[in-house]
């Protein structure tokens, strides 16, 4: 056997320019706190949470050691007709920060295993009730539900399915919420909430009987931070229940605490039928997802089966992974100690101070935030794409993580970051955007 060192060769990466990444690679060795560092050995602030999951920040004793008494306990244990405490457990501390009607919980092991999950409670639901004609579903352009076959055709972003987005037939775009109407406008825009009506015309095109879901971020996360105008979300709610369309949140993103309250559906104050969510609810340090519905989509799929009988006919080999729910549970733990919901919604004005403060550069075409989450969109060069790929090496370079889709910037802070760390952010991308 041949050992190779040193090489990035082997691995391909997910989502990224490989070729160029293997030519000038930036690596991060160790977290803590709000920081990365990188293999120079120099700090790096992230400025978005990883990848929005990383809410209490990096390095949280508090998960690891959660997460090695347990495997010391239970290594693992299959969810196929036998369970383990932790699973139980997590499923109701996860019930207890969600809207009243919604109390089960399904584990996944990703954001895109839950939009896939969720797509099949849809169709499990409507056919328990003898709608299973209900076989179309709604999405809406500009959309980011993960990259798994369901999510892949729910996609609204060009690039992710333009090779594979037809493959589920029957899925059809809403118009996305962004209008130039919103460009620097703080928090929910008053103008736009009419977009929703475009859930009524795909009913009054298909019959709103064949329907059997319509998906949204509350906030369009990977796309940019696209807050949705002041009524859009409720007059959905009210399209859905007129046609008896179930409502799909998908909370990967604004989940836990990322907006301000646990949920967007508590912040927004619209209860959808189903949550999607992953991310933070292990802080990010071990994969997992989960699929929130309401009781009575729980009731009326096991009440259509036999007794006896398996009711739901989906499962992944890592539902409810009990190390996994140990990092899950931690993490709720530090959520609760640490006020950290209530801590984000306290420096979330402060945040959007500094990065609306960016709207003076000539580089910087739009911002748009809520909560802990902003995107800042830059003027993109004749290849769109080239100037947010710039942007975010020179960031890196500059000592911040950010993660840029196309030309915007999505920044999303640990919800543990004091003032002053929002500050050095708000420096550090006013620098270099000045000097792009
Ligand atoms: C809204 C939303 N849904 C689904 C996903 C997919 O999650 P994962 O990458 O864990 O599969 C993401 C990931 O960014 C997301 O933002």
């Amino acid at each position: 056997m041949q050992y190779t060192t040193n090489t990035l060769e082997n691995h391909w990466m997910p989502f990224t320019a490989n070729r160029d990444f293997k030519a000038d690679p930036r690596l991060v060795v160790k977290g803590e706190g709000i920081n990365y560092t990188n293999h120079h050995g120099d700090r790096v602030i992230d400025g978005s949470s990883g990848l929005f999951c990383c809410a209490a920040g990096h390095g949280r004793r508090e998960i690891a050691e959660a997460v090695a008494k347990q495997l010391m306990e239970i290594d693992y244990s299959p969810h196929f007709q036998i369970g383990s405490p932790p699973s139980f457990e997590l499923a109701s501390r996860v019930a207890a920060l969600l809207p009243e009607e919604i109390n089960h919980v399904f584990f996944t092991n990703s954001g895109s295993e839950s939009i896939d999950t969720a797509l099949k409670i849809a169709m499990a639901y409507h056919s328990a009730r003898g709608e299973g004609h209900r076989s179309k579903f709604v999405s809406r352009e500009r959309a980011y539900h993960g990259v798994n076959i369901g999510g892949t055709s729910l996609s609204g972003l060009m690039k992710n399915r333009e090779i594979f987005g037809s493959v589920m037939p029957g899925v059809v775009h809403m118009r996305h919420t962004w209008s130039p109407e919103h460009r620097f406008v703080r928090g929910q825009p008053t103008w736009g909430a009419q977009m929703a009506e475009d859930l009524e015309r795909f009913a009054q095109l298909l019959g709103g009987r064949n329907i059997a879901a319509c998906f949204v971020e509350p906030v369009a996360g990977s796309t940019g931070c696209l807050v949705p105008p002041k009524g859009y979300l409720e007059r959905l709610r009210e399209i859905c229940d007129a046609h008896g369309i179930l409502l799909v949140f998908d909370e990967v993103i604004c989940g836990f605490g990322r907006l301000g309250k646990p949920f967007a559906a508590q912040e927004f104050g619209v209860t959808p039928d189903i949550m999607t969510m992953a991310k933070a609810l292990t802080n990010g340090v071990l994969p997992m997802g989960a699929v929130a519905v309401r009781d009575s989509i729980y009731e009326t799929i096991n009440d259509a089966a036999p007794n006896g009988a398996v009711e739901f006919f989906h499962g992944y080999t890592y539902s409810g992974n009990p190390a996994s729910c140990a990092a899950g549970l931690a993490t709720l733990d530090i959520y609760e100690k640490e006020g950290l919901f209530e801590k984000g919604a306290a420096l979330s004005p402060h945040f959007l101070d500094v990065v609306y403060n960016l709207e003076d550069l000539d580089i910087v075409t739009d911002v748009r935030g809520y909560g802990m989450l902003a995107g800042v969109d830059l003027a993109p060069g004749t290849t769109p794409g080239v100037t947010g790929t710039r942007a975010m090496k020179k960031l890196f370079a500059a000592g911040l993580h950010v993660k840029l889709t196309g030309d915007c910037a999505l920044v999303a802070p640990p919800l543990i970051s004091e003032k002053s760390d929002i500050d050095e952010i708000g420096g550090i991308l006013r620098d270099v955007l000045a000097n792009l």
